[in-house]
């Protein structure tokens, strides 16, 4: 008999849950010691200081231990939150990467003691029905109708991925029904096809639709890039142009919009791209998976117009959503574009059982073994509820307006445009007292000295400067919506005291 009591009970037995319970306390207690320890964000001393703080939490022992400890256990929880950055904090502003709330956390410890899957009937029965149910009403919050179908994700970056997907399958099925390579692309692949398929997306779309396309055999090239305007929405009568400029065998595969950019957090026109969708018969494909906030928020939801004609969306709730990740969600408009999923795996989920009820999820994702994100996020959307969402994604947008107006007050601080959503995008200006060389690099050197100091973590972006070429700027990303205009003013000092620290002991960078 293997005694496994001392150290290392299985969590959902009864002297797992008493073990649990133990580390429990432990692991809130090293949670409440170590915003004192921090004493910000992030605890001082840049990348050398986290490489040691590994080191010393391992005390130099080994992962798989020759000697297992509870102590080790209780020593690395400590330095684990001590060392992590600290989203609750208000100069925690570099990522769109939101503090979840406590329901969402609990719920995600129970989450790993039972630790359901949805890939067969009995591996989650509960947990399947869950993401079902969450499915159909997220659907409905797009404007989706029963028809609608979806599936959660690991990531906006596996949802846009999945999308294509899908949109892939949809474009090229008949296309070339004369060639070798003729049928579904996921059964006969896209060989043999004399085609070139495209995808378009506006030059502010994420990164993930590129790799996406490279991922999915299309190939980085497929992607034609539609010109933005000044804050990076996608121009539509430009992607008309492209459209109506392509040569008989350039097919398209997918009008990629974008509700929420990375940068300005833009927004697409959806209304003209999902008619030009329509006239085109060009799949919709809406990467919302940041500017879902907009559709909690009455005042911001117009944003989101034109949504319901897409035929896929992608969207984050680990962004605005106030979720663990992962919580992203692709929905798609018509559930049969997800045949192309659709998996019969004889020790899974073997079609008697299917007809029986015992219905798993298998079908409908990329993955085999997939956790429940529906339990999550079921607890977090039943404890703030739909006006609270929308009053912290007002919130959210509301401090980025004030810290745009503060910026634009200081001197030493260039503000880029009114914020659209949560995000401001400025530079750090050189006083005439302390001229910089290379202001890029100042600027960028800002961000590291404050992370570096734990004082602050703030985002950075490349966008054409006053002098017409690609310079850095830094950003703000507000997702807390418990941060004060006090702490905002305080941020905004510690920016402009590291930026006159920088210039002046350089003197010129
Ligand atoms: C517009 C947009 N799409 C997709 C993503 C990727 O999301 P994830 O990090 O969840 O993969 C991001 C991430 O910031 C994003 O801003």
């Amino acid at each position: 008999m293997i005694d496994t009591g001392r150290n290392a009970a299985l969590a959902g037995r009864p002297e797992g849950l008493e073990q649990l319970r133990t580390l429990l306390d432990t692991a809130l207690g090293a949670l409440g010691d170590a915003a004192l320890k921090r004493g910000g964000p992030l605890p001082a001393g840049g990348p050398d200081a986290a490489v040691a703080a590994v080191r010393e939490a391992m005390g130099g022992g080994k992962f798989l231990a020759d000697e297992p400890s509870a102590q080790r256990v209780t020593d690395l929880f400590e330095a684990y939150a001590t060392w992590a950055a600290d989203l609750t904090h208000p100069s925690a502003v570099a990522r769109m990467q939101c503090a979840p709330t406590a329901a969402s956390a609990a719920a995600e410890l129970l989450a790993a003691v039972l630790n359901q899957s949805l890939h067969s009937w009995e591996s989650g029965p509960f947990a399947l029905e869950l993401e079902r149910q969450l499915i159909k009403e997220m659907a409905s919050w797009v404007g989706f109708g029963d028809e609608a179908s979806g599936t959660l994700t690991p990531g906006g970056s596996i949802s846009n991925l999945m999308g294509l997907l899908l949109s892939r399958d949809h474009a090229l099925k008949d296309v070339d029904s004369t060639g070798p390579g003729s049928g579904e692309v996921s059964r006969a692949g896209l060989a043999g096809r004399r085609i070139r398929p495209r995808i378009l997306c506006s030059a502010a779309a994420h990164f993930s639709i590129a790799r996406a396309a490279g991922f999915l055999g299309l190939g980085r090239d497929a992607v034609v890039t539609v010109p933005v305007d000044d804050r990076g929405r996608m121009l539509a009568d430009e992607a008309r142009r492209i459209l109506g400029g392509f040569a008989p065998d350039e097919v398209p595969v997918a009008l990629v919009a974008t509700a929420g950019t990375t940068d300005h957090g833009s927004f697409d026109p959806l209304p003209e791209l999902a008619a030009l969708a329509a006239e085109y018969r060009i799949w919709l494909h809406v990467d919302a998976a940041y500017g879902i906030g907009a559709l909690f928020s009455p005042t911001l939801a117009p944003l989101l117009d034109g949504l319901a004609q897409a035929d896929s969306v992608a969207f984050d709730l680990h962004k605005f959503g106030w979720t663990p990740a992962s919580s992203s969600v692709l929905l798609v408009r018509d559930q049969r574009h997800m045949d192309c999923l659709d998996q019969q795996a004889v020790y899974l989920n073997p079609s008697d059982d299917e007809a029986a009820g015992f219905t798993a999820l298998l079908g409908t994702s990329l993955q085999t073994t997939r956790r429940s994100d529906a339990f999550k996020i079921a607890a977090s959307l039943l404890t703030v509820g739909r006006e609270g969402m929308g009053a912290w994604v007002d919130a959210c947008h509301e401090r980025a307006r004030y810290a745009a107006t503060r910026i634009a007050a200081i001197d030493g601080l260039d503000l880029v445009a009114e914020p659209l959503l949560s995000t401001v995008i400025f530079r750090c200006r050189p006083a005439d007292a302390t001229p910089v060389e290379d202001e890029s690099a100042w600027n960028a050197a800002i961000r590291r000295k404050l992370m570096a100091e734990g004082r602050a973590l703030l985002a950075r972006t490349k966008i054409t400067g006053p002098n017409g070429r690609p310079q850095v700027h830094l950003k703000l990303v507000f997702l807390n919506p418990t941060t004060t205009e006090e702490e905002i003013d305080g941020l905004l000092t510690d920016i402009t005291a590291a930026a006159r620290e920088l210039a002046e002991s350089e003197k010129v960078l």
